[in-house]
């Protein structure tokens, strides 16, 4: 693939450890060089900025996901039957299967048990005050999604490293790519045994999928990648998620006494932490037939990069896109996505987000950083590794943690 004169040329490899650890100077430099840049790296049009990431996601007859919509591809090849990389009729049928799992009514069902639980991860990270923001945000979401996906009890230890490294195989073929390939081909192993022996747990998601097999609704061979397609996803990017709003209300203190203040901010802090740092950094998408984006002819085969985590701050689309405030309306964000492939889980992902802030903000006074976080690295998700907070308690007048009093 040779890069059109039209469109400018970045020739910074964005999936470097460095620009993965500075992701967003890479981003602003791709907007400010224009709506469609050729990667020269990655031989791939990258999109940075709002309009032209929105328009390529509604556009799912022009730019399709059926060829995958990972950078290499191996990934590409290997990921075909999943949801994410499907088109047309078969997305929609295998989205539909598990629909129901994911609707409001559905998840209104849980939601007692996972403010419960979030209210138990927050008291007992309270009372011990110093705490890793990630291993914190990570509990949650581990002590969710496995039993609701119906994973068995065995092979739990492993999703984590599983998870991530399903991420971190979407990206280029570049050394975390190839590092990854072993975590990923085990996870995939251990659900086709899971499919196999019938092990997912009574009642669950998965077990819908074994009698969607069952009579004919979905091929057998479809449950273990349909297991997997949303498993892989909802780990990393809701840890992602909480972990970034911990450290975002740690440095912006007057953000964290406004939540405090009117709780009823939550949803609207989960879309600007989700706009801010967005968990996925990007998909691809090929195109289907020549056409034109923003003034670049684009060609028929070639590959687009819908860079969700740089249009959420671009310019064109936000004021003062650099800036964290949990006011501003956030809701058109790109960070779950848009259009036909818009994240499937993201109403469970915001209600384990929300839940994990509403417990916090009953319970802790003050978040503050305690050393320097790290990033993660990793090709696609945007998280930290390490992030060093105190957790400071807001005590109640019978002197355990609770609301402030007034
Ligand atoms: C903060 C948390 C999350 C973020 C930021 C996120 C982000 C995304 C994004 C950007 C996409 C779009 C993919 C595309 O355009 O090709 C997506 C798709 C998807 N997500 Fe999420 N996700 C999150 C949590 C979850 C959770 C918890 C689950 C599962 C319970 C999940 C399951 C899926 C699935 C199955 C798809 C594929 C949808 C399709 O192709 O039709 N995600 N997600």
């Amino acid at each position: 693939m040779t890069a059109r004169t039209d469109a400018p040329v970045y020739r910074a490899d964005i999936y470097s450890a460095a620009a993965i650890r500075d992701t967003h100077s890479h981003y602003a430099a791709l907007r400010a060089l224009g709506p469609v840049v050729w990667l020269s790296k990655q031989k791939v049009y990258a999109l940075p900025r709002y309009a032209e990431c929105k328009a390529v996601l509604l556009d799912d007859r022009t730019f399709i996901s059926g060829e995958g919509v990972a950078l290499n591809p191996v990934a590409n090849r290997v990921g075909q039957g999943t949801t994410l990389f499907s088109d047309g009729e078969e997305h929609a049928r295998r989205r539909r299967q598990v629909a129901h799992r994911l609707t409001p009514r559905a998840l209104r069902a849980m939601t007692e048990t996972v403010e419960e639980r979030a209210a138990a991860v927050v008291e007992a990270a309270v009372a011990g005050r110093n705490v890793d923001g990630v291993e914190l945000a990570t509990a949650l979401p581990l002590s969710v999604v496995p039993d609701f996906v119906g994973w068995p009890q065995g092979g739990r230890e492993h999703l984590l490293r599983w998870a991530g490294a399903a991420f971190d195989g979407l990206g280029p073929m570049n050394r975390q790519a190839v590092r990854s390939l072993p975590a990923s081909v085990g996870m995939m192993r251990y659900a086709r045994r899971v499919v196999g022996d019938r092990s997912v747990l009574e009642g669950s998601m998965g077990h819908d999928l074994l009698c969607a097999a069952d009579t004919g609704e979905v091929m057998p061979a479809e449950c273990a990648t349909m297991l997997i397609d949303y498993l892989a996803p909802s780990l990393d990017t809701t840890i992602s998620a909480i972990s970034s709003a911990l450290h975002l209300f740690a440095i912006h203190p007057d953000q964290w006494r406004l939540l405090k203040a009117d709780p009823s901010l939550v949803p609207n802090a989960v879309n600007e932490v989700v706009r801010y740092e967005s968990p996925i950094r990007a998909f691809s998408r090929t195109v289907a037939r020549d056409t034109e984006l923003a003034g670049t002819t684009l060609l028929k085969g070639s590959r687009v990069l819908v860079v969700y985590g740089s249009a959420n701050r671009d310019a064109l689309q936000w004021d003062d896109p650099d800036t964290f405030d949990i006011r501003r309306d956030a809701s058109r964000q790109l960070g779950f996505g848009q259009g036909k492939h818009g994240c499937a889980g993201q109403g469970l992902a915001r209600m384990e987000t929300s839940a994990m802030l509403r417990a916090l903000a009953a319970r802790v006074e003050r978040i503050e950083p305690t050393g320097t976080p790290e990033w993660a690295l990793n090709n696609l998700i945007h998280r930290y590794e390490r992030l060093p907070l105190a957790l400071i308690p807001a005590w109640t007048t019978s002197g355990s943690p609770g609301q402030t009093p007034s």
